[in-house]
């Protein structure tokens, strides 16, 4: 996965989730989808704006508190621990929630950062959707090359990681549910050389 991202900033990677993680965040997205969602905003939780032309899905935050989300970030913390051995990132600290996409939700072109801050560093998506087809949409479009823009359908187990910086992507309409987690490494924000 490492290889990639030095080079073209990105790694897209199918069946990328081990079985039992997969089916229990699949339950588990499908259960908060029916309970704690809520409209993701744009920028941090302090001035947090909705704003519906620039994305409209609907988020829930995962801690560590439910077997499934403890177990989810032990497995994002072994990934965090590889992409610092092989990449020298200086992951410090990770973020991750829930996402579903109803039937017309997109996600405009955009890159993960926040206004005056630079602390996610490595972005990565999962899928939740079993079988998903080309006329489902919802495909998440990656603009490393802005010439060659990059569609990637948001099938189960795919695992999508990417520089949150550099990278400006789209969630394109969907027309089914659109079941995915979305993570940011971040870097140590007292750290003065990042
Ligand atoms: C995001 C995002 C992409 C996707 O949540 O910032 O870009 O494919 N998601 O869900
Ligand atoms: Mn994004």
């Amino acid at each position: 996965m490492s290889r990639n991202i030095c080079k073209d900033g990105y790694s897209i990677h199918t069946n990328a989730l081990p079985e039992i993680l997969g089916q229990n965040l699949w339950a588990k997205s499908h259960s908060e989808a029916q309970t704690v969602l809520k409209p993701a905003g744009i920028g941090r939780t302090d001035g947090l704006q909705i704003k519906q032309s620039v994305r409209s899905d609907k988020i829930s935050w995962i801690d560590d508190t439910d077997a499934t989300g403890a177990e989810w970030i032990k497995w994002a913390a072994e990934l965090q621990s590889g992409f610092n051995s092989s990449l020298f990132l200086g992951l410090f600290s990770f973020e991750s929630h829930y996402a579903l996409y109803n039937p017309g939700c997109f996600y405009r072109t955009h890159v993960d950062a926040f206004q005056g801050q630079k602390n996610r560093i490595l972005s990565i998506i999962i899928y939740l959707n079993h079988d998903w087809l080309k006329e489902d949409g919802g495909e998440l479009v990656l603009y490393a090359d802005a010439r060659v823009p990059l569609k990637v359908r948001p099938e189960f187990g795919t695992v999508v990681a990417f520089l949150s910086e550099e990278v400006p992507h789209e969630v394109l309409v969907t027309h089914r549910h659109r079941y995915s987690i979305a993570g940011w490494f971040c870097a140590n924000r007292s750290n003065p050389m990042i």
